[in-house]
């Protein structure tokens, strides 16, 4: 069943890029509201954590290691059907195979530095949300 919550993080390379602003703009007028949001930057280790599901992938190590070469924006947001609506309007994974328009079309520059990341299920959802964030910071 779907629920009304994502989770998302701009990945170090957009907002290097100063893409921030443009990608909040762009998720609040695709209707999400903001629950939870930070700037921080990932150790390797949390960054390797996180992305723990991909550790037998080839590019895991590449992973880690974008994921932590400098800072995030990790925020969880609501909204109806927030999980496969936000993966519309993130793209696909590829930015040449993601559609006109979205964020990742605009913003990412490769597969591996693809400007965001979006949870790929409720349950992850939740699991990344709270990865990231304390009851006490969700509003
Ligand atoms: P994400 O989890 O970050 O939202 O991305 P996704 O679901 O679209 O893609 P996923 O298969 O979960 O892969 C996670 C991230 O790993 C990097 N990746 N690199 N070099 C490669 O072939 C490759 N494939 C994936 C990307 O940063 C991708 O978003
Ligand atoms: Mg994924």
């Amino acid at each position: 069943m779907a629920t009304n919550r994502t989770f998302t993080m701009i990945k170090p390379d957009a907002v290097k890029a100063g893409h921030t602003g443009a990608i909040l703009a762009q998720i609040n007028k695709a209707g999400f509201r903001i629950v939870a949001m930070k700037k921080t930057h990932l150790s390797a280790g949390k960054a390797g954590e996180f992305y723990a599901v991909h550790a037998e992938r080839p590019f895991y190590g590449e992973l880690v290691e974008f994921m932590s070469s400098g800072p995030i924006v990790a925020a969880i947001l609501e909204k109806d059907n927030a999980v496969e609506d936000f993966r519309t309007l993130i793209g696909a994974t590829n930015p040449a195979e993601a559609a006109p328009g979205t964020i990742r079309a605009l913003y990412a520059t490769s597969i591996g530095e693809n400007a965001v990341h979006g949870a790929d299920s409720d349950e992850n959802a939740n699991i990344e949300g709270n990865f990231h964030f304390a009851g006490t910071e969700m509003f």
